[in-house]
């Protein structure tokens, strides 16, 4: 195919088809509109494509009257869109993008019958989100002209699309929806053709394991929630982003993607949703999930357990690593407590460690502490919002309550958590650093493209690879080993792509020859 032929994004001339009027198909052929593209609806629904387009025209007057877009841009860009009477319709377009049922027959037999139809050089682009590019292309005439443009959802809210080559795709295929989805404002990142691609690929770490520590009894919802919110920034918590999806779609996403690598343990899901899946506790749309939810969609709020709180007549904190005790000491100084400088505790004084990638009874015993005096606290992130502290098995009720009286300082919450390998926070945060370090190891997208991904379409607080600059490569790898040991799990292997730049001392965004 020739594709110099084809209009350049920013031409008026260009034609696009949009394939599929819901809400994906909508929103694409929305911001191809207002970016200057000529967009012709497709549907095999009677009807759907003059909906859309009447649809498309309502929220051009939104944006009008909100100020967002001009009466003149909004008028041109509604008059861009043509619904089709059938696929006929779409003979001249330049490119192509189906949105329509998440089938592989369906999308392979739709691009078939497009052949004959489009020009040698069109462009046929699916929105897939978890179908392979290379099996959708594959039996077709010309499968080089195949590519994968997947937009998320909302499409112009969420302003970030993956171009994906198949197997098969001409480069320039590729190089031309980058260009495209540029032009039309969103950010575009090149990606290979593998399950999940970039974004539901990095994605899969932080719900897996927040479900596996759920399961393991470490944490009731609402305490993992506000830890993961509190220490590390995300948004949603793991349970209420599960319930705003629906398990009935991130479930089953779960355990597709979990196959697709072959039994992945870095994917492997949890029994939970599955059963939760099975009894129809969904999430926010049917009122039940993780939360309950009100007529109005309101969430309840779950409280924490209630923790006493008392002051210890003194706290000593474990020096095995001095710049973690510092952050406790500065946490403790708030509630005004005498902080011990001594190698061993003296009796009676709270005794804290400060974990690792390891659990509270591993740190307890290596530093010969005793048991029942001993708690461990989450100090590698943010204790500003919130403070975690993990008991071991053996932890008294009474001294429990002095760490939650050493740590309240300033009405701080404090969030209690079960004996767990790498906390909470540690453990979640270091599974997706992980995840992304090997999604760089495959070549599936650059470094810096994997954070631009998942920053836009997860909304994660920081990319993958620059927060595990920020933490230490050290630290994350410290974490992933001393999990991998702990809990004997290949799931926590540290990725070695990980492990040279840890070891060479160099970015995870350096730039490899
Ligand atoms: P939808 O169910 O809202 O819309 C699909 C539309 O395609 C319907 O209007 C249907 O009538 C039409 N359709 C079905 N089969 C057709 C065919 N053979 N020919 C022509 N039209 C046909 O689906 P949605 O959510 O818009 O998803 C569309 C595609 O986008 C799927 O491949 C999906 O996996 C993908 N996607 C969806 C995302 C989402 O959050 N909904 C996110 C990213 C990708």
């Amino acid at each position: 195919m020739d594709l110099a032929r084809l209009p350049q994004p920013g031409s008026p001339q260009l034609t696009v088809g949009v394939i599929g009027c819901g809400v994906m198909g909508r929103g694409i052929a929305q911001i191809a509109a207002l970016a200057g593209a000529t967009v012709r609806l497709a549907d095999s629904r009677d009807g759907a494509a003059a909906a859309a387009r009447e649809e498309l025209h309502a929220t051009f007057g939104k944006l009008v009257e909100k100020g967002k877009l001009g009466q003149d841009a909004a008028d041109a860009a509604a008059a861009r869109l043509r619904p089709c009477a059938g696929l006929q319709d779409l003979a001249g377009a330049h490119v192509v993008i189906e949105a329509i049922v998440e089938d592989l027959d369906a999308k392979k037999s739709l691009f078939a019958s497009l052949e004959d139809i489009l020009g040698a050089d069109a462009i046929l682009a699916t929105n897939t989100s978890s179908l392979s590019v290379t099996a959708i292309a594959a039996g077709l005439k010309f499968p080089g002209r195949v590519a994968g443009f997947h937009f998320f959802n909302p499409v112009p809210l969420m302003k970030i699309v993956e171009a994906i080559g198949g197997l098969v795709t001409e480069a320039g295929v590729v190089d031309y929806l980058l260009a495209l989805g540029k032009h039309w404002g969103h950010t575009a990142v090149r990606a290979k053709d593998t399950p999940g691609f970039i974004v539901n690929h990095a994605g899969r770490g932080y719900g897996t394991e927040g479900m596996r520590i759920l399961a393991e009894g470490i944490a009731s919802v609402p305490v993992l929630d506000n830890i993961l919110r509190d220490t590390a920034g995300f948004r949603l918590g793991p349970c209420e982003l599960f319930d705003l999806t629906g398990l009935d779609v991130s479930h089953p996403v779960m355990e597709s993607i979990y196959h697709q690598y072959f039994e992945e343990p870095r994917f492997r899901p949890q029994g939970l949703t599955r059963q939760m899946l099975v009894a129809g506790t969904l999430g926010k749309k049917v009122g039940q999930g993780f939360y309950r939810y009100a007529a109005d969609g309101k969430k309840e709020a779950i409280a924490e357990p209630p923790q006493q709180a008392k002051l210890p007549q003194s706290v000593w904190i474990s020096n095995e690593r001095p710049e973690l005790a510092e952050k406790v000491s500065s946490l403790v100084a708030a509630a005004g407590v005498q902080i011990e400088s001594g190698a061993a505790p003296s009796d009676g004084a709270l005794c804290i460690v400060t974990p690792l990638g390891e659990d509270a009874t591993t740190c307890c015993v290596r530093e010969r502490l005793d048991p029942r005096r001993t708690v461990a606290v989450e100090s590698v992130f943010d204790g500003s919002r919130r403070r975690v502290v993990m008991t071991n098995p053996a932890t008294t009720p009474e001294y429990l309550a002095m760490a939650c009286g050493a740590l309240g300082g300033n009405g701080v919450p404090v969030s209690v958590i079960r004996d767990s390998a790498g906390l909470v926070t540690q453990r979640v945060v270091a599974h997706i650093v992980n995840i992304a370090c090997e999604i760089a190891q495959q070549g599936i997208a650059e470094p810096l493209d994997i954070d631009r991904a998942v920053t836009l379409g997860l909304g994660y607080p920081v990319g993958p690879l620059a927060w595990g600059d920020q933490l230490g490569t050290q630290t994350v790898l410290s974490i992933l080993k001393n999990l991998e040991q702990l809990t004997g799990d290949a799931r926590y292997r540290p990725s070695p792509w990980l492990q040279r730049r840890a070891l060479l001392g160099l970015s995870l965004h350096h730039k490899e020859i």
